[in-house]
């Protein structure tokens, strides 16, 4: 969707739909009486009448009738103006998308609204990202009434005075949104079309396309590197594991963060089988990856005052005949033995190794992991909030401003000591399953994952309710959401500050 900011006035501006954000309980549009004294009406009389209230993603088509330049109105709500924030104004762009694919049209205009408490680019960056992202539907298998399938090609703005750095306001969004694409087209893609080696080549493919520097660890590197963690995950598959690395050098003297990411490419639980139900989505188990692919991307391309190193560890968790069975010991990177508990807690053990290379070798500042961990986090958080944990109040209190910011919510889960013990193994230094009742499951995973990191302010998010959309809904899509992305890219801004 190509995205064009018109200077003009409305009342010069024609096309086939406009879509005018309306607040609940608010001022209508300021201009709109000037424009059109009939239509201003005409709204006034919807509201009125309670036809149409500005709830947020409310949606109302208007055939215009020559009243403007445009042969449709769509209104659409944002709720109450007092609580008004970019996630509102994305969700409410993101509903209007939709609502012109449904119209199976190729391009629709809006105008530009103010208000007192968010800064204009930020409102602009909100409106096109919400479009964008909103238009998002993953159609590459569909076949049956192909030409049905509706494309927006163009998103105007119309915006009657100057505003400063529009431009940069629109790249960002565009830069955001295609970041989100590219982690929500990864996510939705089928298991047997994004082996490891597979999704390493779209890695090397979008780092090539936003200079970044790409590293690929092959299975015998792997083996040299004694990585024990992954390759046991992996025996079960006949696909080899591998691990991609990206390297972003934003700033000599610029902070040094890791990113690191759960990729598995399909989580069937391994020898300890999952249910059907439990299975179903399980292609979506590498978001995590793809999540610091998506962000690797944006940082760079957006040229942020930072350094950093993306680790993504790639394997499926399979249970073939050379699959490690439960009660096998591994030894990792970092030299600690993990007894196998349960071979379905898999993604603590691609994360093992990884966060202590990240930390011995890159050295960083902070690091940060996304993965789609625990069921556990879904019982305690939903799929609209991401678990948040870690080792460093500073690092945790950063990222939940972030998420103020951005309206990607986290939750901190507290990361006590006490759960140590429930990851402690009677034959092994550690063991990979936490409380025999599952209590805490998303922080005894955490707990583990704590094993391994030495020294360094670390976070990790649970993204395993976040990464994934069972609603089309505002500028969500049935399938991968891209989650993370707009949270990380705020923090790593304010990293320099
Ligand atoms: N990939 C799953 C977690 C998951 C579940 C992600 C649902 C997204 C939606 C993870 O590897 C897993 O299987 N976790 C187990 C851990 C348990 C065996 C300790 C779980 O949550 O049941
Ligand atoms: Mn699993
Ligand atoms: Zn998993």
């Amino acid at each position: 969707m190509e995205v064009s900011v018109l200077n003009r006035n409305l009342k010069e501006t024609n096309g086939l739909l406009l879509v005018l954000p309306v607040f609940e309980e608010g001022e209508l549009y300021h201009e709109l009486n000037e424009v059109n004294n009939k239509l201003g009406n005409l709204v006034k009389d919807l509201i009125k009448n309670k036809e149409f209230t500005g709830k947020l993603n409310q949606t109302y088509l208007i055939n215009s009738l020559g009243k403007v330049n445009f042969k449709k109105i769509l209104l659409v709500g944002l709720g109450k103006e007092k609580e008004i924030t970019s996630e509102k104004i994305m969700q409410a762009y993101g509903s209007a998308s939709k609502y012109v694919n449904s119209l199976k049209l190729r391009e629709y205009s809006t105008v530009l609204f103010k208000i007192k408490k968010l800064d204009t680019e930020k409102i602009i960056e909100s409106i096109v990202l919400g479009a964008r992202i909103g238009a998002y539907e993953y159609t590459k298998f569909k076949t049956k009434n192909k030409n049905e399938i509706n494309k927006i090609e163009l998103f105007s703005i119309i915006i009657n005075e100057q505003v400063t750095k529009i431009g940069e306001a629109v790249k960002k969004a565009i830069v955001l949104s295609d970041s989100i694409f590219l982690v929500r087209n990864l996510v939705n893609e089928p298991a047997s079309l994004k082996t490891p080696l597979m999704i390493a080549e779209v890695v090397r493919k979008a780092a090539k396309g936003s200079g970044l520097k790409y590293k690929l660890f092959r299975k015998k590197d792997l083996e040299k590197m004694k990585m024990g963690a992954i390759l046991g995950v992996a025996r079960g598959s006949s696909q080899e594991p591998v691990m991609a690395a990206l390297e972003y050098n934003g700033g000599r003297k610029a902070k040094k963060i890791a990113l690191i990411g759960k990729g598995i490419t399909f989580d069937s639980g391994g020898i300890n089988l999952k249910p059907w139900e439990g299975m179903t989505a399980m292609k979506m188990d590498m978001a995590g990856a793809a999540t610091v692919l998506g962000i690797m991307r944006a940082a760079s391309l957006l040229k942020l005052n930072v350094n950093l190193f993306g680790l993504m560890p790639l394997t499926e968790n399979m249970p073939g005949g050379n699959a490690t069975k439960t009660g096998d010991i591994l030894t990792g990177y970092s030299g600690k033995t993990i007894e196998v508990a349960h071979t379905d807690a898999e993604g603590r053990l691609i994360l093992s190794d990884a966060l202590s290379y990240a930390e011995k070798n890159y050295k960083p500042d902070k690091m940060i992991d996304f993965a789609t961990l625990t069921g556990a986090c879904l019982g305690a958080l939903g799929s609209k909030i991401a678990g948040l944990m870690g080792n460093n109040k500073e690092l945790i209190k950063e990222l939940e401003d972030s998420s103020e910011n951005t309206g990607e919510k986290i939750w901190e889960l507290p990361l006590y000591e006490e759960f140590k013990k429930d990851v402690e193994s009677k034959i092994a230094d550690v063991k990979n399953l936490g409380h025999p009742k599952g209590y805490a499951g998303t922080i005894t995973a955490a707990s583990f994952l704590s094993e391994f990191v030495e020294k360094t302010p670390w976070a990790h998010l649970d993204i395993a309710g976040t990464a994934w959309s069972d609603e089309t809904a505002n500028y969500l899509s049935d399938g991968g959401t891209g989650f993370g992305i707009r949270l990380i890219i705020d923090f790593l801004m304010k990293q320099n500050k």
